[in-house]
């Protein structure tokens, strides 16, 4: 029996998922990306290069790696085109090595013209990536969305908009030919890719490959169990690579957390340890917080350990990894945010449901004394400064999870592991 991993993000998003799927991907024969879509910005290292993937799955620069897109994903078939073509400048690419699953749902142009049509009329909203996410999702739960097994049908493809006629999509392709048309080959162009990759992994797993399933976006970012309405609309907790892939609960062996050592959030919703303040600012430039998609800055502040506790339950983490580490060192005092005082409830030592409630929560912080700058790169972590590795240790006691490793930089061999932890090796 091979391994059987799943990696997620255990924040908000943008934790560092790129750099270490593309790491644990050596050790895979299989990477699947199980949820969301273009809105997910995931960057890489190819050599010097820097590298932003959307769709592909972070594998991706692992020659022989196969990495599938799977059925839970929703798909910009131009955009998609689009990376495979800048994948090809490194590596090759073809349908032996990239497959997309033919229950995969397509975002069309007149799914990206409603994402932007909510949010400019919203009197709350969402701060979506503009790609067309919810739509696709809505469709999808409407029994009215177009699948990528349409793409080996050129009529059905050509009649895409017709899957979504009866929210207007019709007047949109009239109004807009030359996009539907561009969008119409894209489709066609990628049909040769179409699999049924669920049977795939199923298959590949039962043979004993060892497989790593990608999570993009992060568990706080959850359509169910993050801070509604202020998420994605996908299932990004480890439950949702097993429902999306169609994969038995039991055969995973692994699921691995990533967080940041401090908490970014993109877009609208409550972020009970963000820092107005001139803190927040300095985590902000140190650590090059913008949007790998979008562009736009992240908000910033202190590691929040009553969320990091509540995801690391609910998605049952076996090994949280705390990425970033660099960025705090040199600051005299870092926090850890251990409850929340709340006006009518009190002191709360839990994650709320309401997020009515978490917006008016302020955090109880426990201060430790920084580490210095520059910290070690490498090594295992004996090279940690004994006040970085009291942090990491008061982390790991208060989530109740092992931190494995801590990131030190963007670049693969920029990390610090537990050597004694042999269940995670790299
Ligand atoms: P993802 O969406 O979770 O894959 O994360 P993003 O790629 O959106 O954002 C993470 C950013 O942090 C990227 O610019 C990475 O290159 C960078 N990064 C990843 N790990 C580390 C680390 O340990 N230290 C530093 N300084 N940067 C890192
Ligand atoms: P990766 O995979 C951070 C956020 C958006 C917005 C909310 C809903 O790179 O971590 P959507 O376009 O999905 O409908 O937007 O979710 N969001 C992300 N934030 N990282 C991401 O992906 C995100 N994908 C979506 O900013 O608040
Ligand atoms: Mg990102």
């Amino acid at each position: 029996m091979g391994q059987v991993r799943i990696v997620i993000g255990a924040q908000w998003g943008d934790e560092g998922k790129g750099k270490w799927i593309d790491t644990l991907a050596a050790d895979a024969d299989l990477v699947v990306r199980y949820q969301g879509g273009n809105n997910a910005g995931h960057t890489l290292y190819h050599n010097q290069q820097k590298l932003v993937l959307h769709h592909l799955p972070s594998g991706m620069l692992h020659e022989n790696r196969k990495c599938y897109l799977g059925g839970g994903m929703v798909i910009n078939p131009i955009k998609l085109l689009e990376e495979i073509d800048t994948v090809r400048k490194i590596l090759p690419v073809d349908p032996s090595r990239l497959k997309i699953s033919a229950r995969a749902h397509i975002i069309t142009p007149w799914h990206i013209a409603c994402d932007e049509r909510f949010e400019a009329d919203a009197a709350h909203p969402i701060g979506t990536t503009k790609r067309g996410i919810g739509p696709t999702y809505a469709a999808k739960a409407l029994r009215n969305g177009m699948r990528a097994s349409a793409f080996a049908n050129r009529d059905e493809v050509l009649a895409a908009y017709r899957y979504t006629a009866f929210q207007g999509s019709d007047d949109h392709h009239k109004r807009h030919p030359e996009v539907w048309q561009k969008f119409e080959e894209a489709c066609a162009a990628l049909a040769p890719f179409v699999d049924d990759v669920e049977q795939l992994v199923r298959n590949d797993i039962r043979g004993g490959a060892n497989v790593l399933f990608e999570g993009a976006q992060g568990a706080l970012l959850d359509i169910d169990h993050g801070t509604y309405p202020f998420v994605t609309s996908s299932s990004t907790s480890a439950a949702g690579a097993c429902q999306s892939l169609g994969i038995n609960p039991r055969l995973i062996t692994q699921v691995v957390g990533i967080s940041k050592a401090y908490t970014t959030r993109v877009g609208g919703g409550p972020f009970p340890t963000e820092l107005s303040d001139a803190t927040g600012k300095l985590i902000a430039e140190r650590g090059n917080e913008f949007g790998a998609t979008t562009g736009r800055p992240r908000r910033c502040g202190w590691l929040d350990g009553v969320a990091l506790r509540y995801v690391a339950e609910l998605n049952g983490l076996d090994a949280l990894i705390l990425n970033k580490m660099d960025i705090l060192a040199g600051f005299p005092e870092v926090k850890l945010a251990t409850a929340y005082l709340h006006p009518k409830f009190g002191r709360i030592q839990h994650f709320p449901a309401d997020t009515a409630v978490l917006a008016e929560c302020v955090p109880e912080y426990e201060s430790f004394p920084g580490w210095p700058e520059p910290m070690a790169v490498s090594g295992d972590f004996k090279a940690l400064h004994p006040r970085a590795r009291e942090f990491v240790a008061a982390v790991e006691q208060f989530c109740g999870v092992r931190i494995v490793c801590v990131g030190t930089g963007p670049k693969r061999e920029e990390a610090i592991y537990d050597r004694t932890y042999g269940a995670f090796r790299v």
